[in-house]
């Protein structure tokens, strides 16, 4: 039996969780194990992700993340547990280096988006995020004046996460760095020029400075294919990214390694401003079942199914209150549920 952890985490997650568990019982058969996460896990434990987790996400075919974090945890003392820990500690210890994030401009939510529908049009970009490297894992010290961050990254970090780019690439990919300034950009763009010279002659590479890249994204969003970049911009253009599909609710993404089990999850977070309301998007939760059928369990025909029935629901009408309607999470549910 394919055997699920799934983590609901904090705020919306739990609203969100039950549903995408439901559109992936109707694809495949699941042994579902739950565990608290997050700041849930925190208040019980005292730490946002337990060894027993970690072991237990280790030992599944795939993991189903809804999100963590919330006011109630929020501190700047380093001392405290924070949620996200919990999020760094299960990328890191699954060693999840890949982070893909899809993002389609679907036809029937052009007007939900900000951007305009002729600059939008035809999108379908996927960005390449280096998850377990970079500014987030490098050492922090902390006086009562000064702090810093160390971004690091090394010649082996940056050729694997190259690879998973230019294999997903149809194309073209774009690498997106700093190397105008900073040390790890200018290695970066070294590795990732010599990958594609050495391993990948047919797909074409481009490197962009990432505050062009942040600008292009609204302006020209279709003319990207795949986009390659480190940990903390990565983080950063794909909640721009988002908005080319109307709303950050509608992003999943899937976080892949060497091999032993993903982590599937919304590019979004906890939502506490609207927790508790029942209107969270469940959209980019189902999308990452889509990816956990794809990616995690290798069903591409049940992947497409999920992929497909989100489509046809929108394109009946579904919109959630971040997409400018007033469909209620089960609402949403219950929408896809009937086009699987
Ligand atoms: P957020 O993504 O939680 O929310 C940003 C805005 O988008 C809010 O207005 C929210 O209501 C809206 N939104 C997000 N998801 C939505 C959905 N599914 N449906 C409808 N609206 C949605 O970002 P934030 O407010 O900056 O962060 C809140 C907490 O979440 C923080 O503690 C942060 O650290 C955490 N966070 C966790 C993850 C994760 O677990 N992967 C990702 C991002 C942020
Ligand atoms: C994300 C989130 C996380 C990140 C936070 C919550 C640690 O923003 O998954 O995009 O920065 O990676
Ligand atoms: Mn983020």
């Amino acid at each position: 039996m394919t055997r699920v952890v799934a983590l609901p985490g904090d705020g919306i997650g739990p609203e969100i969780m039950p549903a995408a568990l439901e559109v992936l019982g109707a694809m495949v058969s699941v042994d579902v194990e739950e565990h608290l996460f997050g700041g849930a896990s925190i208040d019980a434990y005292g730490t946002a992700l337990t060894d027993e987790v970690l072991a237990g996400a280790a030992k599944a075919d795939a993991v189903l993340l809804a999100a963590v974090g919330g006011p109630k945890w929020d501190t700047t003392d380093a001392a405290k547990p924070r949620p996200e820990q919990g999020l760094l500690g299960l990328r890191k210890g699954l060693g999840l280096f890949a982070n893909l994030r899809p993002v389609r401009a679907l036809p029937a939510l052009h007007s939900a988006s900000p951007l305009r529908e002729e600059r939008i049009a035809g999108t379908d970009l996927l960005v390449v995020r280096e998850l377990t490297g970079g500014i987030y894992f490098g050492a922090k010290t902390r006086t009562a004046t000064s702090a810093s961050d160390l971004c690091a990254y090394s010649t082996e970090e940056v050729e694997r996460i190259a690879r998973v780019a230019f294999a997903a690439a149809r194309t073209r990919v774009t690498s997106v760095d700093k190397a105008n300034v900073l040390e790890t950009s200018r290695l970066w763009r070294e590795v990732v020029t010599r990958v594609q010279a050495e391993e990948f002659p047919a797909v074409e590479l481009e490197h962009v400075l990432v505050d062009n890249a942040a600008m292009q994204l609204v302006s020209r969003p279709s003319r990207f294919d795949v986009i390659l970049t480190e940990n903390m911009f990565g983080d950063i253009l794909s909640d721009e990214a988002a908005m080319i599909t109307g709303s950050i609710g509608m992003l999943p993404s899937a976080s892949l390694g060497a091999g032993g089990p993903g982590v599937f999850e919304p590019v979004h977070g906890s939502a506490p401003d609207i927790t508790g309301q029942g209107i969270a998007n469940p959209l980019a939760m189902f999308l990452s079942v889509g990816l956990l059928l794809r990616h995690g369990l290798h069903l591409e025909a049940e992947a497409r199914a999920v992929e497909s029935a989100v489509d046809r629901a929108l394109a009946g009408g579904l919109r959630t209150h971040d997409l400018g309607g007033d469909a209620t999470t089960a609402q949403a549910t219950a929408a896809v549920l009937a086009q699987l």
